[in-house]
C-alpha cells in the first residue's frame, strides 16, 4: 500500500487582508490566491510582512480586515489547529520542529491529529520521501543539520498530508545546493503533484525559476506581482532583486 504524501489542492484566497499584532496592520490590503498545482511565491525585504501575512493565514497571527478562505469555506480567524484539519500544512520560519525531541517524536506530533493507528503508516511514507531522516529518527532534532532540520520541518507537516503547504522561508540558512534541491525537487514536486504551494523565499532568482507568481511585499502590500518570465524583465524588479545587491 503506497501512502500519498500530499492530497489535490485546494485554492486558497487572501482578500483585502489586513493582519498585524495588538491591532495594528502589518499587512494592509492585501490580495492573493494559491491554485492547486501551482507554487504561488512571495518575495519581499526583511521586515515587509511575509510571515506575518503567511502567519495571518494560519490563525497564527489575527486577521484585522479581508477575509481568508479556502474553496469557498471561509477561514477568517480559525485556529491553527482547525486550519490544519482543513489540510493547510504550514511550515514557519523558525521554530519549526521541537529541538529536545527525537526526529521520531517531532513526526508524532506532526500526526497529533490523526487516528492513532495511522501513524506509524505516515512516518513510513515520509521516511520514504526523505530517507535521509530514516538513519536519525532517535536523535534529537536539536541535534540536526540545518538541512535535516529544515526536512524533519516539512516531514512533520506531510504527517497530514495536507492538500495547501504554506512554507516561509524554507531554505534559510541552507548551503546553495540543498537550498536548490529543495525547492527544485521537493517543493516544486508538490504542485506538480497538484498540490497548493504558497512560499515565502529569500532567493528571488530561485523562488522566480520554481513559480508559477510571484508577489512582491514592500511596507505589508503587494506592489508588484505578475508570472516570473514578466517580473524578470521588470527594470524596478530586476533592480531590487536581481541587480547587485540581489540574494541568489
Ligand atoms: N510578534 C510581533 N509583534 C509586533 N511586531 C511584530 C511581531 N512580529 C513581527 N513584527 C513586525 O512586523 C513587521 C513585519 O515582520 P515580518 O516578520 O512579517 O517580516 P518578514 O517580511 O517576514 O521579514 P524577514 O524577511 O526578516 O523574515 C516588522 O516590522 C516586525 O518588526
Ligand atoms: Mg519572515
Amino acid at each position: 500500500m503506497s501512502v500519498e504524501l500530499s492530497q489535490a489542492g485546494q485554492v486558497l484566497t487572501a482578500t483585502n487582508l489586513s493582519a498585524g499584532y495588538d491591532g495594528r496592520a502589518i499587512v494592509q490590503g492585501v490580495n492573493v490566491e494559491a491554485t492547486p498545482g501551482k507554487v504561488v511565491s512571495i518575495v519581499g525585504p526583511n521586515g515587509s510582512g511575509k510571515s506575518t501575512l503567511l502567519k495571518s493565514l494560519v490563525g497564527v497571527v489575527p486577521v484585522l480586515a479581508g477575509t481568508v478562505a479556502i474553496g469557498s469555506r471561509d477561514i477568517t480567524n480559525f485556529a491553527p489547529e482547525k486550519v490544519a484539519t482543513l489540510g493547510v500544512g504550514y511550515v514557519p520560519q523558525i521554530d519549526d520542529v521541537f529541538p529536545p525531541l527525537t526526529v521520531k517524536e517531532n513526526l508524532e506530533i506532526g500526526g497529533f491529529l490523526l487516528p492513532r493507528h495511522d501513524v506509524a503508516g505516515r512516518i513510513e511514507a515520509v521516511l520514504e520521501f526523505f530517507p535521509r531522516l530514516k538513519e536519525m529518527l532517535t536523535r534529537k532534532a536539536g541535534k540536526l543539520s540545518g538541512g535535516e532540520r529544515k526536512m524533519l520541518a516539512m516531514g512533520r507537516v506531510l504527517m497530514l498530508a495536507p492538500s495547501v503547504l504554506v512554507l516561509d522561508e524554507p531554505t534559510a540558512n541552507l548551503a546553495p545546493m540543498v537550498a536548490t534541491q529543495l525547492l527544485e525537487e521537493y517543493i516544486r514536486g508538490f504542485a506538480d503533484h497538484g498540490s497548493t504551494v504558497l512560499l515565502v523565499e529569500q532567493r528571488a532568482k530561485a523562488a522566480l525559476r520554481i513559480s508559477d507568481w510571484t508577489c512582491v511585499l514592500g511596507g505589508g502590500r503587494v506592489v508588484l506581482e505578475g508570472a516570473p518570465k514578466d517580473l524578470e524583465r521588470d527594470p524596478v524588479f530586476v533592480e531590487s532583486f536581481l541587480g547587485g545587491a540581489a540574494r541568489h
